[in-house]
């Protein structure tokens, strides 16, 4: 029997796309079962794109400035992303939210990592708030989006410590790590193996 083609990733990304780089990295391997078939951005100039570039993968950038009203911006990036008919969507370090139109479309395959557990901390500053409060363990959650800031069904959620001395920078980064193991861990298994939502509980069989 020959495998069947991989899965098709469009990554959205807004920054250093450490996240993509480690899509890239593990969709080389053929028995991954997914490929990243272009990257979006919502800016110029960043790390993310050039990384999407340096693997040859397509991108495109949709910037809200450019388009005259919100749903406008995304329409469009609804559409770019059609264009590479995705079988996941995956927002890695992506600081827009999307609109109706774009959820109507890829709402139940569109994922986000962030980098808190939630529901505690969502929003951008998932690490500096978990300091703040003072917690002592933080992490990441992989979860659909769905049209509220970070609320959708939790794919997956990973732990790391806070230590007594940690800046914000250092807690970001330990948790950067443990996040990218299980960004390519989770969405390999849901390409490879599918899954369920049933009152917010996603089952990968
Ligand atoms: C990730 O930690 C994500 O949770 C947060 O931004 C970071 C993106 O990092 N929202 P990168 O661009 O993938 O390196």
């Amino acid at each position: 029997m020959t495998d069947p083609a991989p899965a098709r990733l469009v990554v959205l990304v807004s920054g250093s796309g450490s996240n993509l780089q480690a899509l890239l990295d593990a969709s080389a391997d053929p028995a991954y079962g997914a490929q990243v078939v272009a990257v979006g951005a919502d800016r110029d100039g960043i790390a993310g794109l050039d990384r999407a570039a340096a693997a040859g993968v397509p991108t495109f950038v949709d910037s809200v400035k450019a388009y005259e009203t919100r749903d406008d911006w995304d329409a469009a990036l609804a559409a770019h992303v059609a264009e590479f008919k995705p079988d996941l969507v995956i927002s890695a370090g992506f600081l827009k939210l999307v609109g109706a139109e774009f959820l109507a479309a890829f709402g139940d395959r569109y994922i986000n990592t962030h980098n808190a557990l939630l529901p505690a901390f969502p929003g951008i500053h998932g690490p500096r708030d978990a300091l703040a409060y003072g917690v002592k363990i933080a992490g990441a959650t992989l979860f659909f989006v769905d049209a509220g800031v970070d609320t959708g069904p939790i794919i997956a959620q990973v732990a790391v410590p806070v230590l007594d001395d940690d800046t914000e920078d250092a807690l970001t980064e330990r948790i950067k790590v443990a996040e990218r193991a299980q960004l390519v861990d989770f969405v390999g298994r849901l390409v490879r193996e599918g899954w369920t939502i049933q009152n917010r509980k996603v089952r990968i069989p």
